[in-house]
This record gives C-alpha cells, sequence and structure tokens, in this order.
C-alpha cells in the first residue's frame, strides 16, 4: 500500500504539473475533459491542430501512464497521422466527426501497422495480422489517429481462475484511478482508464461479457456495448461468436455515439452476425438520438434483486433511486421492483451453460485467428499453453496459472453438449431478459453497476453505461442501461438525457494526500 501512496502522489504531481503546462490551454481551448465536439470546433477555428492534440495526449501518456499502466504501446506513426489530417483539413471542406482525433485501442484489436496486437500476452508479440480489423479501417477511413494500443485483462480473463482481472504479463497492474485500492474492472481497463484521464479522446474496448461494461462503470466513463453483430469482429482477438462485440469507451455519450457511427456495418470477413444485424442500422446514423428530451415518453424497468444486492449498503442506493426520479421528471415512466423468473439460472455460468461454450468457442475461434496471422510465435492454443509452461517468469505462470486455456484445449468442436447449452441459453433469454422487457413493453432495463452484463452477454443484447455517482469511499459507479437487440437508438436517446440533466461524472483528481 505504500508503495502505491508514494506512486499516485508521483502521478499528483504530474497531474499538478500538467495541469500548469502551456499544451493544454490553445488560447481558450482547455483539453482537459475535451469533447470531440469541442475539439472540432477548435479545428475550425484554427485554435488547435490534431498534432498538437496528439502531443498533448502523449504528454499525458508519458506523466500518467508509467503509474495508471493502462497504455502498452503508442504508434509510432501517430503524429505523422496527425500531420496527414491538418494538412486534409487544409484543402477539405466537410470531414466527419473522427477526422484528426486521436483514438487508443485495446491491445486486441488488430492494426497492420508497426504495434503488436497480443491480448496482453507475451506469446503473440511479434505476431503480423494480415489486415487492420475491420473497425479499425473504418477508423482510419474516416480520418480518426491512431494514437496506440490500450492494456486489457490478459486473454480477456480468459487464461485462468486464478490471474487478477487488472493485470496482464506485458502490461503489469494497472490502477484505478479514482480509489488506489479500487478495481479498474476487466477486460478493457486500458481504454476506460485512458479515456477517464484525458489520456487520449476516445478509446475502443471489446466485450464478451461485461468488459465494456464493467470498466466503463468503475472508472466513470460511458462505454457502448453494442448488439452483437453491428461491429465486425474481424481481425480483433476472438473468444466467441455469439457474444464478442466492439464498441466505443469516451467520456461522454456523444463521443461514444460518434465513434459507433463509424465503426458500424457489414464486413464480408464477419458477414453472417454484420450482415443480419445491418437492418438495425437507421438511415443517417446514430448521432440523430443525441436527444435532450430522449427520456419524454420512454418505459424502463428496475430489477433490484439481485442487481442491485452488492449495493446493499453503499449510498449509491439513494443516488439510483435521486436518478430514477430524474427519469421521471424527464419524461420517462419506471416500473420498479420487476423480477426475471430464474434468474439464478440466468447469471450462473456453469446452470446457463455460458461457461461449457465459451470453453469450446474460444478454442475454436483462437486457433482460427492464429492461422491466419502472416507470422505469430504460437499458431494454436496448445502452443499458447505450451509458451506459457516455457515462459513462466514472463507469463507468472506459476503464481497465475492456465487452468481455463488448459479446459478449453480439452474441449474438441461444439458436440452435443455444447449445443444443448447453446439453446438453454436461447431459451432462458427468451424466457427472461425478452419476456421481461416485451410483457412491460420496456425501452431499457435500468441497473447499477455491471452484475447484467450476463444476461445481456447471452442473448447478444446491447446496453450502454454512464457515469452515476461515487461512493464514499469516492469509488465512481455507473447507471447501465440495457435493451433488446437493434434498440440502440432508444439506450442512446435515454442515456444522452440522462446525461445532460445528471453530469454525474468528474474527471479523477487521483489519490489525494492531506498534506498536498
Ligand atoms: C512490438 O513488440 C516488439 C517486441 O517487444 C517491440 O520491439 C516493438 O517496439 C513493439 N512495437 C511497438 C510499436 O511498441
Ligand atoms: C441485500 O443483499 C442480499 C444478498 O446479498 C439480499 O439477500 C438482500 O435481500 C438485500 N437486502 C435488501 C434490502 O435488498
Ligand atoms: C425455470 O427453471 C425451471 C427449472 O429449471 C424450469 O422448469 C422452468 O421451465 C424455467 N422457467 C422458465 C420460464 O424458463
Amino acid at each position: 500500500m505504500g508503495r502505491v501512496k508514494v506512486s499516485l502522489s508521483v502521478l499528483l504531481l504530474a497531474l499538478v504539473w500538467s495541469l500548469v503546462n502551456p499544451i493544454h490551454t490553445c488560447s481558450d481551448f482547455n483539453i482537459i475533459e475535451a469533447t470531440i465536439q469541442d475539439i472540432q470546433a477548435s479545428f475550425t477555428r484554427n485554435d488547435l491542430s490534431s498534432k498538437q492534440l496528439v502531443d498533448f495526449y502523449l504528454h499525458q501518456i508519458h506523466s500518467l501512464n508509467p503509474t495508471l499502466r493502462a497504455v502498452l504501446e503508442i504508434n509510432p506513426h501517430a503524429r505523422d497521422q496527425a500531420d496527414e489530417a491538418d494538412n486534409e483539413r487544409r484543402q477539405l471542406q466537410s470531414l466527419g466527426m473522427l477526422h484528426g482525433i486521436p483514438v487508443l485501442l485495446k491491445d486486441s484489436i488488430g492494426t497492420k501497422d508497426k504495434m503488436n496486437t497480443t491480448a496482453g500476452s507475451y506469446a503473440l508479440v511479434g505476431s503480423k495480422v494480415a489486415r487492420d480489423a475491420h473497425v479499425v479501417k473504418k477508423l482510419r477511413d474516416a480520418g480518426a489517429v491512431i494514437l496506440g494500443k490500450a492494456s486489457l485483462t490478459e486473454w480477456y480473463g480468459s487464461r485462468s481462475s486464478l490471474m487478477p482481472d487488472a493485470w496482464c504479463a506485458r502490461g503489469g497492474f494497472a490502477v484505478n484511478p479514482y480509489v488506489e485500492w479500487g478495481n479498474p474492472c476487466g477486460s478493457s481497463y486500458g481504454s476506460a482508464i485512458s479515456v477517464a484521464t484525458n489520456m487520449v479522446a476516445v478509446s475502443l474496448g471489446t466485450e464478451t461479457d461485461g468488459s465494456i461494461i464493467c470498466p466503463a462503470d468503475h472508472n466513470s466513463v460511458v462505454g457502448i456495448k453494442p448488439t452483437v453483430g453491428l461491429t465486425s469482429r474481424a481481425g480483433v482477438i476472438p473468444i466467441s461468436p455469439r457474444q464478442d462485440t466492439i464498441g466505443p469507451i469516451c467520456r461522454t455519450v456523444a463521443d461514444a455515439v460518434h465513434v459507433l457511427d463509424v465503426i458500424v456495418g457489414v464486413d464480408p470477413r464477419d458477414y453472417e452476425a454484420t450482415a443480419s444485424a445491418a437492418k438495425f442500422i437507421p438511415p443517417g446514423g446514430y448521432k440523430q438520438f443525441l436527444n435532450t428530451e430522449g427520456l419524454k415518453g420512454k418505459k424502463v424497468g428496475v430489477v433490484r434483486k439481485p442487481f442491485l444486492n452488492p449495493y446493499n449498503k453503499s449510498i449509491a442506493i439513494s443516488i439510483f433511486d435521486h436518478h430514477l426520479n430524474v427519469l421521471r421528471e424527464r419524461g420517462a415512466t419506471v416500473l420498479d421492483n420487476l423480477e426475471i423468473e430464474n434468474i439464478s439460472t440466468i447469471l450462473d455460468p456453469f446452470q446457463s451453460g455460458e461457461a461449457i461454450v465459451l470453453l469450446a468457442e474460444f478454442k475454436l475461434s483462437i486457433n482460427n485467428y492464429l492461422q491466419e496471422l502472416l507470422f505469430s510465435p504460437v499458431r494454436s492454443l496448445a502452443e499458447i499453453i505450451e509458451f506459457n509452461f516455457k515462459y513462466p517468469d514472463l507469463e507468472m505462470t506459476n503464481e497465475y496459472g492456465q487452468d481455463y486455456l488448459i479446459a478449453s484445449e480439452m474441449t474438441s468442436g461444439l458436440g452435443h453438449e455444447e449445443n444443448e447449452a447453446v439453446e438453454m441459453m436461447e431459451q432462458i433469454s427468451q424466457n427472461g431478459f425478452e419476456k421481461l422487457m416485451k410483457e412491460n413493453q420496456l425501452d431499457a432495463l435500468v441497473t447499477l453497476g455491471s452484475d447484467v452484463s450476463m444476461m445481456l452477454a447471452i442473448g447478444g443484447y446491447p446496453a450502454i453505461t454512464v457515469p452515476a455517482g461515487y461512493d464514499s469511499q469516492g469509488m465512481p459507479f455507473g447507471i447501465c442501461f440495457g435493451g433488446l437487440k437493434g434498440t440502440e437508438p432508444k439506450l442512446i436517446e435515454i442515456a444522452y438525457d440522462f446525461e445532460q440533466a445528471t453530469r454525474a461524472r468528474k474527471p479523477p483528481t487521483f489519490y489525494l494526500p492531506e498534506e498536498i
């Protein structure tokens, strides 16, 4: 603990220093908490260049990241890409919202450049992807600047039951910027910490079960977990084609929506899922739903048991109740104390079947991913396991183990047991979440935290998490709006109006010792 305190004091000094650093303010423009819209307005006024913005974020990363350990790599071409964006801006009139905006990618999202794509593991250092992930290509086409790669729970936490949430071999332990002992939560913690501490403008994370919602919740930022298939997974290190989804983690709902608008769409390399979800993408995109009257006429449901149980003794409950009143005041109907049949089955990965199926799907998907690489030190799950045994010091194999990887390796495809488990998940989703939403004609289910993630994960449903407050110890928590497939427009209206009415997010002041 003492060591952590010292390093956090250093972090604080870095923050204080960076607050008085002139790079921060270009005329009347303050870069801390700057939104995409603020940045674009400054670009237009010629108050700020993309290159200055990249330099600001690099400076911020160099000051804060040694303590927070949220960023794994910097793109050596980031400044050149920013230059290019600045040149384009001089020549072209109307550029998209992400043009010239620095983006950080979770380190499982493939980039065909000088950077590594490793899911936090040394086993994939030096591997070469055949092409950019589809979401990365879309970002580049939109003129975004790829700033670097963000840390994550190694292999998304699918390596071992003993491995800490906030750890990967390449990055070490990450730190929650709000509370020194607080968990930043996996697996997209690097993306969430980075935007929370203004180390980048916006970021991408991925979710199989909770990996966007939870880190957004724990680091007081906005996360959008899109309906599975809305964003292509091609070129992203996989776990499950049924559950994986790529989404934005940003400081505001509007920023996240601007990113979402760029990354959604059909991809021939992830055809089945993206073609099937394409019907959900509204003409004109999602930004039209950034509506400050978005709560008017909406109907939202609250299931307290078991989702609010973790907050039993916390002030979070009274803040949540206050927020429900905000929803009502803004014109929404709140149906409280609803119940979901067989909820304990839905939330138990062994009973729901999720655990069984993910183990089998991971082996199939990761082997496929590894085989498609142009170069890789490992070509199969078996070789990853071998690598971990061979380099126990690098991968802390003796300390953290790899039981999940080994269990996954023991599976042999989707057999009878797995297919039954898939059917089970479909059935409990129909009889659980779908039934709740349809019978009560709900636009969203409102919960605190991220315990709802498993129910949404097994059915491929979307969710948006928005900062909701801080408990008595300063630990952030979010409010999560979950909906049926393809209902992002409604969820965005609700989340945006809620955010504008409450403005709960505060940038971290880090750990402030009394004497400073
Ligand atoms: C990728 O990993 C290699 C090996 O550790 C390293 O030399 C290189 O600098 C990494 N790339 C970047 C952009 O950090
Ligand atoms: C508090 O949580 C426990 C489970 O942890 C639950 O059984 C109990 O009903 C909760 N109490 C209230 C007042 O909701
Ligand atoms: C709830 O679970 C029980 C026992 O597994 C099962 O018989 C019943 O059909 C389930 N109910 C629903 C609505 O799925």
